[in-house]
C-alpha cells in the first residue's frame, strides 16, 4: 500500500477527494504560516506592504525559479493561469489574417480569450483535433505542427490538458517553433509539481504555471514567465501605479506586473515555503512526490478500468498525476448545478469528489482522477465500487 501523507493536509476525512487537479489543497502548516503573515499585515500595515511582503515575495520567487529552472528576473507572480493567459494574448498585436495554432483540448477560459482575439483583431484560429485516446507524442506533435503556415504568429498549447489530462510534447513543439521564429505560449496550469519542469530548456516565449494545483500553495498563486525579448510588449491585466516605469524592459516588466493595487499578497510569499515544506516532509522530496503521484494515478486508473471493463485511456507515458478514462456514455447535466449527474451522485451518495469532464465540443464523458499526496489505492477502489453501482 502506498504511504499517504493526508496528515499534512486539511482534507475532510469524511470524503474521498480525487479531484486535486481542479483546485489543489494546501498543507495545514502553510495555511497557518499564511495566517501569521495576514496578522502581520494587519498589525504592521505600511511597513508590511512597502518592505516586508516585497522581501518575502522576492525570496519566494527565488525558490520557485529554481524549481522551474527559469531566471527569477523573467518571472512574475500572478493570481492564476487564466489571468496570465489573458495578459499575454491581449498583449500580442495580431493583424488581420495572423494565425494562432492551438488544439481542441485547450482549457475553456483560454479558448474564450483566443476566440475574443480572433473576433476583435481578425486573427484566425486553427485547431489540431487530437483524438482520445491518442497513441503517441509523435501523433500529437504532427497534428499541431501540421497546421503551421507562414501566417502563424502564435502556438498556444497546454503542457497538461485539463479534460483529458494528457501531457503534450511541449519540448518538440518549442524546438520546431523556435526554429521557425514562431512564439509559443505554454499553459502549464497543471505542470509545476506534477512534472519536472525546465523552462530554460523549453525556451518558450511565454509560460504560465499554477502553484495552487500541484505545488499545493495557497489559492491565487501562479507565475508568468516571459522571455526577455517579449517583456517590452507584455501588458498586465491591471494597469496600476508603476505601469511601464523603469530604465530597462525588464524593470518595466516587473513594475508593470508586481503591484496591482492594494490586495493581500501573502499567498505569493507562501509559494517558496510550500515547495520547501513538502521537499522536507516527504522522504525523497519533490522527485519522489511526482513519481509517487504518477504511479498512483496509473494504479488508480488500472483499478477502475479493470473493475468496469473500460479500455479507452491514454498510454502511460502521456500521463502525470491525473488519469482519464473514456466512459461509454454522454454527459447528462443537472440544470440546477451545471454538473454531470454521475459526478453529483458520486458526491451526494458516496462522498467521493472526482470530476466527469467532456471531450469538447462533444458531450462524450471522460472520468478524470487525480493522485495527490493525501490519496492511496483504497480511494480508487471506493470509486470503482461506487461506479459499478451507478448506471452510466
Ligand atoms: C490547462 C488549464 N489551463 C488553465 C486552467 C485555469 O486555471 P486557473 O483557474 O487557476 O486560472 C486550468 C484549470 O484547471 C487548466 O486545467
Amino acid at each position: 500500500m502506498n504511504k499517504d501523507y493526508s496528515h499534512l493536509f486539511l482534507i475532510d476525512p469524511g470524503f474521498t477527494a480525487l479531484n486535486h487537479g481542479s483546485f489543489g489543497s494546501c498543507p495545514a502548516e502553510i495555511i497557518n504560516y499564511q495566517f501569521e503573515l495576514v496578522k502581520k499585515m494587519e498589525s504592521l500595515t505600511t511597513r508590511f506592504f512597502t518592505r516586508i511582503v516585497k522581501d518575502l515575495n522576492a525570496g519566494s520567487m527565488e525558490v520557485l525559479s529554481r524549481f522551474v529552472n527559469a531566471p527569477s528576473a523573467d518571472m512574475i507572480f500572478i493570481r492564476n493561469a487564466t489571468t496570465a493567459a489573458n495578459a499575454a494574448i491581449n498583449s500580442i498585436s495580431f493583424e488581420k489574417g495572423d494565425e494562432i495554432v492551438t488544439t481542441n483540448l485547450i482549457y475553456g477560459s483560454c479558448r474564450n480569450a483566443l476566440d475574443h482575439a480572433a473576433k476583435t483583431r481578425g486573427a484566425v484560429i486553427k485547431k489540431a483535433e487530437i483524438p482520445f485516446p491518442v497513441q503517441s507524442e509523435n501523433e500529437i506533435a504532427e497534428l499541431i505542427m501540421g497546421l503551421v503556415t507562414k501566417r502563424t504568429k502564435l502556438i498556444f498549447i497546454d503542457h497538461v490538458t485539463s479534460e483529458t489530462a494528457m501531457i503534450l510534447p511541449v519540448k518538440r513543439i518549442c524546438d520546431e517553433a523556435n526554429r521557425l521564429g514562431i512564439d509559443v505560449f505554454i499553459d502549464g496550469a497543471h505542470a509545476p509539481g506534477m512534472l519536472p519542469l525546465d523552462i530554460s530548456v523549453l525556451n518558450p516565449a511565454y509560460y504560465t504555471g499554477n502553484c495552487h494545483k500541484w505545488i499545493c500553495a495557497p489559492k491565487g498563486t501562479a507565475f508568468l514567465y516571459v522571455r526577455p525579448d517579449r517583456q517590452e510588449s507584455v501588458i498586465p491585466p491591471i494597469i496600476s501605479n508603476y505601469f511601464c516605469q523603469g530604465e530597462t524592459s525588464n524593470a518595466r516588466f516587473h513594475n508593470s506586473f508586481d503591484w496591482s493595487g492594494t490586495m493581500d499578497y501573502t499567498n505569493y510569499a507562501c509559494v517558496g515555503k510550500t515547495i520547501e515544506h513538502l521537499e522536507n516532509k516527504v522522504p525523497g522530496g519533490w522527485n519522489h512526490i511526482m513519481k509517487r503521484n504518477r504511479e498512483l494515478a496509473i494504479t488508480g486508473r488500472n483499478i477502475i478500468t479493470k473493475e468496469l471493463h473500460l479500455d479507452q485511456y491514454l498510454p502511460d507515458e502521456l500521463i502525470g498525476s491525473m488519469a482519464t478514462v473514456k466512459l461509454n456514455s454522454t454527459a447528462v447535466i443537472d440544470p440546477k448545478t451545471g454538473i454531470d449527474l454521475i459526478q453529483l451522485e458520486l458526491l451526494d451518495k458516496y462522498s467521493i469528489e472526482t470530476v466527469i469532464t467532456t471531450l469538447y465540443p462533444t458531450k462524450q464523458r471522460i472520468l478524470r482522477i487525480s493522485a495527490a499526496l493525501y490519496n492511496n489505492e483504497t480511494d480508487y477502489e471506493k470509486l470503482a465500487e461506487a461506479l459499478r453501482k451507478i448506471s452510466f
